[in-house]
């Protein structure tokens, strides 16, 4: 063999041995994962973990608008994102002090989702458990038509496109936004949301991936 060819051949196990052992195997071993049964004696729940799955409809307008490149969907063991995990609020725990901090991501969290949004940056919160923490859906409209009108210093883009201007008619319309004089519309109009937007709250409402693990409900509590 010559010495270019030991080369080559060297390179490709270089490359394809770790390829194969840290991409293709998980990836073959993760696509066969199963959504699992709670055991009532060990767990003391009933039911199948993942339960109730997310919003898909509102998934869709979170892929095309771009949410991922800002949030992520996926709690770290340890790092960055615990300091959000041991929050009161960003878990099913809504104790003032949570007595543990939300459980870190796992893979059978994302089953029956057709992209899971695990993001690539952390510019805006983790929203993996968003829905525990945010449940009033006229305030995240107001939050997504101008992010500024709730936090001052938000560098968060406004999504005015998925909101609808109409003028009122009679007491007008339930749905309308309540926003500050510097974002409402001129007099005699009102904002209201489209059916994208109705879906993409109800979307990010709908998360919450911290359900017990099978299996780990009682040692966690033994601990
Ligand atoms: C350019 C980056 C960026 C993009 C794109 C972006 N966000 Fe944000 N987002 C942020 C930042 C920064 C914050 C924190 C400040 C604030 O609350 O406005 C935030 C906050 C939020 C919050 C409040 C989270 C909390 O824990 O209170 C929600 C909900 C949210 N974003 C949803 C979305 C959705 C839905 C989209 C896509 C339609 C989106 N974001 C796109 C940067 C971004």
């Amino acid at each position: 063999m010559t010495s270019s060819k030991k080369f080559i051949y060297g390179l490709g196990i270089c490359f394809g041995l770790p390829w194969l052992i840290m991409i293709i195997i998980p990836a073959l071993k993760a696509q066969k994962l199963m959504p699992l049964p709670y055991d009532k004696d060990r767990d003391g729940v009933e039911g199948i973990y993942p339960g109730a799955g997310i919003y898909r409809q509102g998934q869709l307008v979170y892929a095309r608008e771009g949410c991922s490149q800002c949030h992520t969907q996926m709690i770290r063991p340890s790092f960055a994102g615990m300091m959000d995990a041991t929050k009161k609020g960003w878990s099913s725990d809504q104790s003032e002090i949570p007595s543990e901090p939300a459980r870190s991501s796992n893979m059978r969290d994302y089953l029956g989702e057709p992209i899971a949004f695990l993001g690539v940056q952390r510019t805006g919160p983790d929203l993996a458990n968003a829905g525990y923490r945010l449940k009033d859906k006229a305030a995240m409209h107001v939050h997504l038509y101008a992010p500024r009108a709730v936090s001052e210093w938000s560098i968060m883009p406004g999504f005015r496109h998925l909101y609808v201007t109409q003028v009122i008619q009679g007491n007008g319309s339930p749905d309308a936004l309540d926003l500050p004089k510097e974002y409402a519309p001129k007099k005699g109009f009102e904002i209201v949301p489209s059916l994208e937007a109705n879906e993409l709250v109800n979307y990010i409402s709908s998360l919450k991936k911290d359900a017990p693990l099978p299996g780990q409900v009682v040692a966690e509590a033994k601990k």
